[in-house]
């Protein structure tokens, strides 16, 4: 490639939310920019340029992934799960979204779509985990606002509802 000359387009192919999506890109687009910028998906935030804060985390095939540590054609096929595809068919709130609601486990929110996605995987793998647990599974998402306790709180709401238990309280 001679200097100037821009880089050929690929086609990116994957399933986002359930739905089939495509999109021509440079080889160098990050998962981050291809969900945010061609295909409008603003829900997951760039929170830092070092890998560090996890405000970019979706799912892709099963598996929590930082969106913002690998290229859009490496999800080329894959199955994506962003913040826009977590609530119920129904429209109503995931016991996730729904404990962060209850539990106030969001202050300014610029975490929060990548730390659900982060605890709908780990709620996945470990569906009922201890609070230790809980925050060993989210230690790759920073908050700045909380303090963690309320998101820890949010975390464990979920895990009791998907798991049938009653819970009488929801977290001060
Ligand atoms: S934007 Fe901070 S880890 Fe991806
Ligand atoms: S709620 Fe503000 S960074 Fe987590």
């Amino acid at each position: 490639m001679s200097q100037g000359t821009k880089p050929a387009k690929v086609r990116v192919a994957m399933k986002v939310n359930g739905r089939e999506v495509s999109a021509e890109v440079e080889p160098r687009t990050l998962l981050i920019h291809y969900l945010r910028e061609h295909l409008g998906l603003t829900g997951a935030h760039i929170g830092c340029d070092t890998s560090h804060c996890g405000a970019c985390t979706v799912d892709l095939d099963g598996r929590s992934v930082k969106s913002c540590t690998m290229f859009a054609v490496q999800a080329d096929g894959g199955d994506v799960l962003t913040i826009e595809g977590m609530a119920n068919a129904d429209g109503s709130l995931s016991a996730l979204q729904e404990g962060f609601h209850k539990c106030h486990g969001l202050q300014c929110g610029f975490c929060t779509p990548g730390m659900i996605l982060r605890a709908h995987r780990l709620l996945k793998e470990n569906p009922n985990p201890s609070d230790e647990e809980i925050r060993w599974g989210i230690s790759g998402n920073i908050c700045r606002c909380t303090g963690y306790q309320n998101i820890v709180k949010a975390i464990r709401y979920a895990a009791d509802k998907m798991s049938g238990a009653t819970r009488k309280e929801a977290a001060e």
